[in-house]
């Protein structure tokens, strides 16, 4: 039986330690950290993330300066919005909670975040300084990813990875952190051929396609490690609505030297990213205060 990769009791454990960090480094700054998260429309699953985010501020003590936009919002708003915040100084985080709705360009946005309160680590600039192996604020699924196997000893060095899905939010900054740890990485996609295959050759599997179940036992390797970052809702047989991951989680348990659960896998860790990335923002600006 694999080892469960429990990210809910990790990311317990982080949270405790950044809300005693913030205890003490307030003392210092004379503020708490800050987090701008800003969300355009009503996407249930969207709203349900940001009311996810937003409560771990306030449990870890957080200020939280976020807005919530009609459907309806224009690029012109938004991009003001993000203006201002750059140059709140009481705010160390502005994230833009994607997807965003079609007619807007949530490239052109993220562009105009300070990549110093990049807490997504979706600018150029930081995707850059990951390309480039620059220390940086690293995009919060993968960097959970990251720490969720350090914290549970999986060896990455010339481990055979692939990464399934490249979107820029997952899979590409994903492939580059696996890269980092000296993995062996593939990239596969909804264009790959002979997919099965592929993952079967796989050491480490990280799946973050968003298709319930996609990945069966005979496709894991035996004593891989499995990694879900997929999560959909779907009503089961019995007409009761639940999360589900890519990985068909009963069946490749016995297959997988390790793997994650959805939910209480991946979801807390990436939270945990963000609100850590919010801390360390706010760490630079109180090294970079004048007078110490
Ligand atoms: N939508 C789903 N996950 C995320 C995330 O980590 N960051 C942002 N900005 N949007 C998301």
């Amino acid at each position: 039986m694999a080892q469960l990769l429990d990210g809910k009791a990790l990311a317990q454990k982080i949270q405790a330690d950044l809300a005693q960090q913030i205890q003490t480094l307030k003392a210092q700054l004379g503020r708490p950290p800050g987090l701008a998260v800003l969300m355009a429309g009503d996407n249930p699953a969207s709203a349900a993330y940001v009311r996810g985010k937003e409560r771990a501020c306030e449990r870890l003590g957080i200020a939280s300066f976020g807005q919530h936009f009609p459907a309806t919002v224009s690029q012109a708003e938004l991009t003001e919005i993000i203006h201002q915040l750059n140059q709140d100084e009481r705010v160390d985080g502005i994230l833009v909670q994607l997807p965003l709705p079609d007619r807007l360009d949530a490239s052109a946005l993220l562009n105009q975040i300070d990549p110093d309160k990049d807490v997504d680590g979706l600018h150029p600039t930081n995707l850059g300084r990951l390309v480039r192996g620059e220390p940086g604020l690293r995009s919060c699924t993968p960097a959970g990813v990251m720490r969720l196997m350090q914290f549970y000893n999986i060896d990455l060095k010339s481990k055979q990875a692939i990464v399934v899905g490249r979107s820029i939010l997952v899979g590409k900054p994903m492939a580059l952190m696996l890269l980092e740890a000296d993995a062996t990485v593939m990239m596969a996609h909804s264009r790959s051929h002979n997919l099965s295959s592929l993952i079967r050759g796989a050491d480490i599997l990280v799946t973050a396609v968003g298709r319930p179940g996609m990945i069966a036992a005979d496709m894991v390797k035996p004593g891989a490690a499995v990694i879900d970052v997929g999560i959909s809702r779907i009503t089961d047989a019995t007409g009761q609505s639940r999360l589900v991951g890519d990985v068909q989680f009963e069946a490749v348990q016995s297959v997988a030297g390790a793997i994650t659960p959805v939910p209480g896998g991946i979801g807390p860790m990436t939270v945990t990213m963000l609100l850590q990335n919010t801390v360390s923002s706010y760490c630079e600006r109180l090294k970079s205060q004048p007078g110490d």
